[in-house]
Order: structure tokens, then C-alpha cells, then sequence
């Protein structure tokens, strides 16, 4: 059942990028689609926490990204989403997933930005770059994903003044965090050399600064941050689990997914 809300006047409007993103793919997709609709840009990368205080306006529109970890909202994603203060302002609200499934990702997250006092207009689910089994959504998001993504931020804030009362009412079905698969953590091999850069973009700080050989197995959320800024390749999953798991999660998932919107008229 679609409600009319209050009309938002959009001709000054500032347009938030809000992703949390370790291996870049979600930047990407949130980023297109905050290029399809215009207004001052204003970028905000939450992947190590808030570096300042997000507090947002009723006449702002925020596109706000995360990826799938396990079909769910990566715990501390939540977290920092839920300390902005979306005072109104609309969202809409995006997930980047491997070519499996993203499952809960688009609606617990919805229900964390209506809990932060955002509006959710619109939401798409984006297929990227598996970041733990990188054949998985290769090369994607491609142009056409872009072109599509920056399409569904022009769509939605055509839609902007209505808003879908069904689809985004809170979830309560969702239940406390499952454990998913759990990747072993990643390595570093003979190739590293020391620079220091996973150090200082681990989100958890669970690389040793003295030996970032060695990386904290509790605190290490797989998130593959660590693979993606090394410059030397140096860091990477391997055992003989990993390779199983991946087989099999390759195989499963080989065909190639298209992206998912909802935009409510
Ligand atoms: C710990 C972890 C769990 C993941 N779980 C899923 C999943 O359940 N389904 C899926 O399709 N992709 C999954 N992925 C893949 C990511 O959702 C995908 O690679 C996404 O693009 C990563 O975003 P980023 O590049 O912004 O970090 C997972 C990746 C990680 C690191
Ligand atoms: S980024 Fe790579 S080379 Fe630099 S310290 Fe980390 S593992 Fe070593
Ligand atoms: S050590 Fe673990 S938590 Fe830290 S960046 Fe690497 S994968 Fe992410």
C-alpha cells in the first residue's frame, strides 16, 4: 500500500555517497548511482567508522551501501550506520553481493536506516567481484551495471516524494546473526615487504604493526580489505578448506545474476 509523505524540496539538495566497502566494489556501485542524480556530492567512507559526525537534513538524498557477508549487513557496517542521524532525509538503500545471494542484506539494512531516521525511497541489490572467491562476479560491476546503477539513482528520485509502506516497514524476521561460512583468515606470504599499508586499513586492527605477517584470528572479520590494498599481492586465503569451500561455492553459484531494483511508484 503506497502513502503519500511530505513533499521535500529538492532543488538545493545534497547528495550523500554513504558506503562501507573493504574491497571497493560497494564505493563503486554507490557511488554510480549517487552520479545519477544531481546536487552538491558529498562522499563519506564509514568502512573504519565515522570519522566525524554524519547528521543529515531532510532535504538530502544519501545512497547508502554495503556489501552481502554471509546474506546479512556486516556487523559493523550496522554499527556505524546506526550512529548517523538521518533526520528525514531520504535513502536509498544499496547492497553489492558475489553472485550467490544477498538474502537479508537489503532489508536489515533498510530497517537499520529507518532506526537512524532515515526514509528509504528505493533499493537494489548489485552484483560484484566475490571479494573471498574472486571468479565469482568477475569483472562486475561492469559498464552496464554502472550505467544501470546510475540509472536507478536518476529512477528513484523521480520517485522521491512517495514512499512503500510494505516494503520497507521493519523486519522483525530477521533473527540474531547466524554464523556463516568462515573463510580462514588471510595470510601473508614471502612477497610482503613490510610497507605497512594493511596495517593501517585493517577496519579491526587485527594485523600486527611490528609483523604484519601476523594477523589476529579472533579479531580478523574477512572482510578483504588486507588483500586488496597490498600492493605487493603478498596477502591471501589458502588451505585446503578454502580451496574446498570455493570449489563448491563456485560451482553452485557460476551463472551470471543480473541486478535487482525496487523502486516504489
Ligand atoms: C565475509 C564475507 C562474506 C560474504 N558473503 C557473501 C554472501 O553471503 N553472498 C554473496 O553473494 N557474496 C558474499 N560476499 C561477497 C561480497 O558481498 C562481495 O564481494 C562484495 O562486493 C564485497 O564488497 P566490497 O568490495 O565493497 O568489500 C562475502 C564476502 C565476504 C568478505
Ligand atoms: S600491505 Fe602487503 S606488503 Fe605491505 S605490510 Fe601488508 S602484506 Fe606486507
Ligand atoms: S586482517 Fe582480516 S579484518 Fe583485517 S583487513 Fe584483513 S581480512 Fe579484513
Amino acid at each position: 500500500m503506497l502513502q503519500r509523505i511530505e513533499t521535500v524540496e529538492l532543488a538545493n539538495k545534497k547528495v550523500h555517497a554513504i558506503y562501507f566497502s573493504p574491497a571497493r566494489s560497494t564505493k563503486k556501485i554507490v557511488e554510480a548511482i549517487a552520479s545519477g542524480i544531481s546536487g552538491e556530492f558529498m562522499v563519506h567512507d564509514i568502512t573504519q567508522g565515522l570519522h566525524h559526525p554524519i547528521e543529515l537534513t531532510s532535504s538530502d538524498i544519501v545512497v547508502v551501501g554495503v556489501p552481502a557477508f554471509s546474506g546479512r549487513v556486516p556487523e559493523l557496517a550496522a554499527q556505524y550506520i546506526s550512529q548517523i542521524k538521518g533526520n528525514g532525509a531520504r535513502a536509498i538503500v544499496a547492497c553489492a553481493y558475489g553472485n550467490c545471494h544477498y538474502e537479508n542484506t537489503l532489508s536489515e539494512l533498510s530497517n537499520i536506516c529507518v532506526k537512524a531516521g532515515f526514509v528509504p525511497i528505493s533499493s537494489g541489490a548489485f552484483v560484484s567481484r566475490h571479494s573471498l572467491f574472486p571468479e565469482l562476479g568477475k569483472g562486475r560491476p561492469d559498464a552496464r551495471d554502472l550505467e544501470n546503477a546510475q540509472q536507478f539513482g536518476k529512477k528513484s528520485v523521480m520517485h522521491s516524494r512517495l514512499m512503500n509502506g510494505g516494503v520497507f516497514k521493519l523486519d522483525s524476521s530477521i533473527s540474531s546473526r547466524a554464523q556463516g561460512v568462515v573463510p580462514p583468515v588471510v595470510k601473508a606470504n614471502a612477497d610482503c615487504n613490510f610497507c605497512g599499508r594493511c596495517v593501517q586499513a585493517c577496519p579491526v586492527g587485527a594485523i600486527d604493526a611490528s609483523n604484519p605477517k601476523k594477523t589476529d584470528r579472533e579479531a580478523c572479520i574477512s572482510c578483504t580489505r588486507c588483500i586488496d590494498v597490498c600492493p605487493y599481492g603478498a596477502r591471501q586465503f589458502s588451505g585446503l578448506m578454502y580451496m574446498i569451500t570455493k570449489k563448491r561455492f563456485v560451482d553452485k553459484n557460476k551463472e551470471r545474476k543480473e541486478i535487482e531494483v525496487n523502486i516504489p511508484l
